[in-house]
């Protein structure tokens, strides 16, 4: 056996719809491959994060069960994680309050999220404007060390460290000082189109999509009408083979796009089938799952609210 180290690992994605492969390979199979490694790993559903565009709740409640089998389809072990609905947690959210008092403006103003979001003059909720802040409730509560993700969560994990130095220099040291932990081979998975793979940009090759889903999907990766290599069908095919397999075949088809597109196709297709198996297995259990989602939350709850007695006392509102 692997010696594991000493040190907690913590992440999350949001309930917001089909998990894709970007998501899968920037940052869901890091959970699998790592929560061997250390000695203690926290994966949840991060649903309150998702309320800032989640508003219809039949679709959140479906949303969050099948993310929830999404993780154990992929392999997320429940014997070495500890794995759990964020909304369960309420001190998250007891603790986002308190790191909102100590958090200047400019700050948040500063994310590239918010400057975007405003930039393209969209609508923007406290919730939208504060979602970094109870992301770094998410980790610090854990005193999580190592947090994997895609390379767009950088800047938050960067909040979060400077959120513990600022109540760490007031208060005393209390939270751990948590770092990213981002491949640089999938960093960002490109979509369909080209565009880095995002639920909002509608690009998307859902993970856990059907035989028939994924033959329709490759035929519409973008490639040059010119003829030249086609980097971007290259770049999503590496994920499901090897490189050196690959380069003989694009050099075989050159410019013949349509035979790339159905390897491609045979290629995800390969990879998925015994994933989408397990899933099927796992779903027809759902009270399983509910148990698992019941008994990490149970865990997690006991650690953060033993967090949440020392900051209160630092806090200096206990009276004894
Ligand atoms: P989306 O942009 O599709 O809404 P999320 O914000 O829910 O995705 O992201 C969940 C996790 O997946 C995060 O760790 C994020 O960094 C990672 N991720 C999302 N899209 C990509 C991508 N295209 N490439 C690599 N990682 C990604
Ligand atoms: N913001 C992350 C995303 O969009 C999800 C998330 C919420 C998260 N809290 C977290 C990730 C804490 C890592 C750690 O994907």
């Amino acid at each position: 056996m692997t010696k594991k180290m000493n040190k907690r690992m913590l992440s999350g994605i949001k309930p917001t719809g089909r998990p894709h492969i970007g998501n899968y390979f920037g940052a869901m199979r890091q959970f699998v491959e790592l929560q061997d490694s250390f000695e203690s790993v926290f994966v949840f559903i991060a649903d309150y994060h998702a309320l800032n565009t989640a508003k219809n709740p039949e679709e959140l409640t479906n949303n969050i069960l099948n993310l929830a089998i999404d993780y154990l389809a992929i392999g997320l072990d429940p014997q070495k994680v500890i794995f759990y609905q964020q909304s369960k947690i309420s001190e998250h959210t007891e603790l986002a309050w308190i790191f909102n008092t100590l958090t200047p403006m400019p700050v948040l103003e500063r994310a590239h999220v918010y400057k975007d979001a405003k930039a393209k003059g969209k609508e923007i909720s406290v919730g939208d404007f504060d979602y970094p802040i109870l992301m770094s409730s998410d980790i610090l509560i854990y005193d999580a060390d190592v947090v994997p993700v895609g390379r767009d969560q950088k800047q938050h994990i960067e909040i979060a460290r400077d959120t513990a130095q600022r109540f760490n220099n007031l208060y005393g040291d209390t939270f751990n000082l948590p770092e990213e932990y981002i491949l640089e081979s999938t960093q960002t998975i490109p979509g369909i189109d080209g565009k880095k793979m995002s639920k909002s940009y509608k690009n998307t090759i859902p993970l856990f999509s059907t035989e028939e889903e994924i033959e329709n999907l490759s035929k519409r990766v973008v490639t040059n009408s010119d003829g030249s290599f086609p980097e971007n069908l290259f770049t999503i095919h590496k994920l499901f083979k090897n490189e050196d397999e690959l380069k003989p075949i694009y050099e075989k088809y050159a410019g013949q796009f349509k035979i790339l597109k159905e390897i491609l196709a045979e290629d995800i297709n390969t990879f998925l089938t015994p994933l989408r198996n397990r899933r099927l297995e796992i779903e027809k259990n759902k009270s399983e799952v509910l148990d698992i989602l019941e008994k990490g939350a149970e865990v997690a709850k006991n650690i953060a609210s033993n967090k949440m007695v020392d900051v209160r006392k630092k806090l200096g509102v206990i009276i004894n």
